[in-house]
């Protein structure tokens, strides 16, 4: 079946452009199992969620795919790079910023009470109907709640924030909402998971559906999942958002990108959220 949707893909142009090579192989560790320091173990392969019809045999987080040396910096919390950005979380949560002379902490008090389980569900509708993601989330309560300014999408505090807030939610099961409310929202985000962009006409499906375990100008191309965000890229030596993920893939099929912090990513973002259903939250993970 593999060998069938490559040479859909061959049939075309864009994998002369994007030169996809090796076999296709299910799991690239089959004995490999994330437990990070020792104690906390991390779900990295599941059951596919019913919505995705059978679209995959099974699902996988993008660690299986990385290298024996990549993989054991997410086991040790000293030899992850990401957990400095964890740190530099901590710190802005207890630091009282803004005209109203509040910190986080203030309100929301100690986040591995407050925080636990939050990454896990988003992106997910607020109040108001929207659907937003953990980022704004963080600057709601920056910009209504403290009178500070908000952050920049994917700055280094920004995703700093987010990190701190995401391993509170380590080891616990993706559970964002697919139905109810954030059907339509949902619904957007598939359509745009499949729609092929640019000059390649490549969708996400292409890559991260279709040819997963190929090799890609020598990258080894994973499910694209997003349970491992915000990520640090040891390519780019430091933590980025999802957002800046899915920008970067789509400008690598040569196409013009959203914004980060469009409303198109955040309903990319909980579809994306929405395949990785069975696997556990990483946040904070390493990738190449
Ligand atoms: C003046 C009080 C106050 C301050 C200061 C504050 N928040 Fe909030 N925050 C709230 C309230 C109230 C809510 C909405 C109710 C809730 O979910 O707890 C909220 C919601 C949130 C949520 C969504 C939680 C969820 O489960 O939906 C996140 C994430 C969050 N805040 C992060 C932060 C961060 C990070 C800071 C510091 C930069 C901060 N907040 C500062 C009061 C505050
Ligand atoms: C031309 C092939 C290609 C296309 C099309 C593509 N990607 Fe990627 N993507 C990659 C490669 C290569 C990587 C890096 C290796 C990996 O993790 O798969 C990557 C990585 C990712 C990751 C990081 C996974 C992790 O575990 O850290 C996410 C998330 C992702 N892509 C999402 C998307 C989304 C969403 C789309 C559609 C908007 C998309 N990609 C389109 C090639 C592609």
């Amino acid at each position: 079946m593999k060998t069938f949707t490559l040479n859909k893909l061959m049939a075309s142009a864009a994998v002369c452009m994007v030169a996809l090579s090796g076999a296709a192989s299910a799991d690239p560790h089959p004995d490999a199992e994330l437990i990070i320091e020792g104690e906390l173990n991390v779900k990295v392969r599941a059951e596919p969620a019913a919505h995705l019809d059978g679209a995959v045999p099974e699902i996988y987080s993008g660690w299986l795919f990385r290298t024996d040396e990549t993989r054991s910096l997410q086991m040790d919390d000293f030899e992850n790079p990401a957990m400095l950005g964890v740190e530099a979380g901590q710190d802005a949560w207890n630091t009282v910023e803004g005209a109203a002379g509040k910190s986080c902490a203030d309100c929301h008090g100690d986040a591995a009470e407050s925080m636990k389980g939050v990454r896990a569900v988003m992106p997910k509708v607020n109040d108001n109907g929207d659907l937003w993601s953990t980022e704004d989330y963080v600057n709601n309560c920056r910009t209504e709640r403290m009178e500070a300014d908000a952050l920049k999408w994917n700055s280094g505090d920004l995703n700093n924030m987010v990190a701190y807030i995401s391993v509170q939610s380590r080891g616990m099961p993706v559970a964002v909402q697919i139905d109810g409310e954030a059907e339509p929202f949902w619904e957007r985000g598939k359509d745009m998971y499949y729609t092929r962009f640019g000059q390649l006409e490549l969708s996400c499906a292409s890559c991260h559906e279709e040819n997963y375990g190929m090799n890609i100008r020598a990258d080894h191309l994973s499910q694209g999942q997003i349970n491992g965000f915000p990520t640090y890229r040891l390519k780019q030596g430091k933590l980025i958002s999802t957002h800046n993920r899915f920008r970067g893939c789509i400008r690598d099929t040569r196409a013009e990108s959203f914004a980060m912090g469009s409303q198109e990513f955040r309903e990319l973002e909980l579809y994306v959220a929405s395949r990785g259903l069975g696997l556990d939250t990483e946040g904070v993970a390493v990738r190449n």
